[in-house]
């Protein structure tokens, strides 16, 4: 039996983690941490019992209904949480550069970091994987390009170069001229995955394929120009691997994240997960090149690749641009705006721990906020 820890359970890669676990042998929920969502946590703890749990705010009325469960409180009672449950495995499905906080702690008493959180390798890749190697823990990505690349490089020698693909998002198809003025419901229709809120937005601009291409380099330690990146409207293809012999492998499957989950969680088994069961008649297969005329932020990204402190950046202006884009103070087209500015308002140097992290990470937010100032309608 395997004992779990789940930090982010009331999200979207949460509960997702949760319904796995239902599915599969051998797997105990010990403990769970969540923000601010109580009455889904309530459910949640009355079906797995855990020993443990933390939320970011006290709350006496789950505190009398679950006498048996300790209860920590903050950040810091989501650290202690993980310190004492000394669980297994660790799925790490918070969002927010907070994450790697986390996260370094989860590796400190966690045989396995199953990590979500892509902010975790963005904001401090170096820190978590030289932090990882020092206390024997493995680290296994969820996010599912990453999960099908990791998969694609066990057992042979290594690829010349290796890519992941994007859905293109909501705006794919929009009018390129038009683009900038999309309103909110535009860019929550997303063609394939059913994902949160930033996520979505960051889909459309290809934010998310920026995180993920910094992501890459770190988990699998490739230059930016050997990680390529293609659109995949219907996501059949979630990444491949090139070899020098001319010989592509890619990894198909059905877009949903419960199987990225499942892997992290069995590898190097696999779960027989009768859902899921899948033909290669099921996919048409082709890739299309990425118009950095549409998305030129995956642009951005890819330049700043390497360069720790103005990563941190483009995930914290991201983060605020998008905010302000839900609360419909900005335009789409400024959150590119914003995110450029930011970047370049940030000093290149490579923070040593995680509170130079998070000052960074602070600086950003204020430089992102007066950029927002500035293109506020
Ligand atoms: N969704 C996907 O399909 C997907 C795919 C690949 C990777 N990811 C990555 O996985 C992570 C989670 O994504 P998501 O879509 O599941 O996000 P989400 O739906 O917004 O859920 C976020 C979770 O984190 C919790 N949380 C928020 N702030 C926190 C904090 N300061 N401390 C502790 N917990 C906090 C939330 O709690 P409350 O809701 O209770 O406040 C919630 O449980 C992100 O890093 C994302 O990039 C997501």
């Amino acid at each position: 039996m395997k004992k779990i820890a789940i930090v982010g359970s009331t999200g979207s890669i949460g509960t997702q983690t949760l319904e796995v676990i239902r599915k599969l042998d051998n797997f105990r929920v010990v403990a769970m941490a969540c923000g601010h969502n109580f009455s889904l946590f309530e459910r949640q703890l009355h079906e797995f019992s855990p020993e443990y749990a933390a939320m970011l705010e006290p709350n006496r009325e789950l505190e009398v209904n679950f006498p048996s469960v300790k209860f920590f409180y903050g950040a810091e009672g989501i650290e202690e949480m993980l310190e004492i449950a000394k669980p297994d495995y660790t799925v790490l499905a918070a969002s927010g550069a907070i994450g790697l906080r986390y996260s370094l702690k989860a590796i400190e008493h966690s045989k396995r970091l199953c990590l979500a959180n892509k902010e975790s390798i963005v904001c401090g890749g170096k820190l978590l994987l030289e932090k990882a190697k020092r206390y024997s823990a493995e680290i296994i990505p969820v996010d599912s390009e990453h999960s099908a690349l990791f998969q694609l490089l066990r057992g042979d020698v290594r690829p010349e170069k290796i890519f992941i693909t994007a859905s293109g998002g909501a705006l794919r198809d929009y009018p390129l001229d038009r683009i900038n003025e999309v309103t909110l419901k535009d860019v929550l229709n997303h063609p394939v995955w059913s994902m949160g809120v930033r996520i979505t937005v960051d889909s459309a601009t290809m934010v998310n394929k920026g995180l993920e291409i910094i992501e890459a380099h770190y988990l699998f330690s490739y230059d930016e120009k050997d990680i390529l990146t293609y659109v995949c409207k219907n996501s059949a293809i979630h990444a491949g691997v090139i070899y020098s012999d001319g010989t592509i492998k890619l990894h198909i499957g059905k877009p949903d994240m419960r199987i990225p989950i499942a892997y992290s969680l069995t590898y190097p088994q696999r779960a027989a997960l009768k859902d899921f069961t899948a033909s290669p008649l099921d996919y048409s297969l082709s890739l299309e090149e990425i118009d950095y005329r549409r998305y030129p932020a995956l642009k951005l990204a890819r330049e700043i690749i390497g360069i720790p402190s103005k990563q941190i950046a483009f995930n914290a202006a991201d983060e605020i641009a998008v905010k302000n884009f839900v609360e419909g103070r900005i335009s789409f087209g400024s959150i590119y705006r914003i995110i450029e500015k930011t970047i370049e308002r940030i000093e290149p140097i490579s923070p040593k721990d995680f509170e130079e992290v998070q000052a960074i990470d602070v600086l950003a937010r204020k430089i992102a906020q007066e950029e927002v100032r500035k293109c506020s309608r």
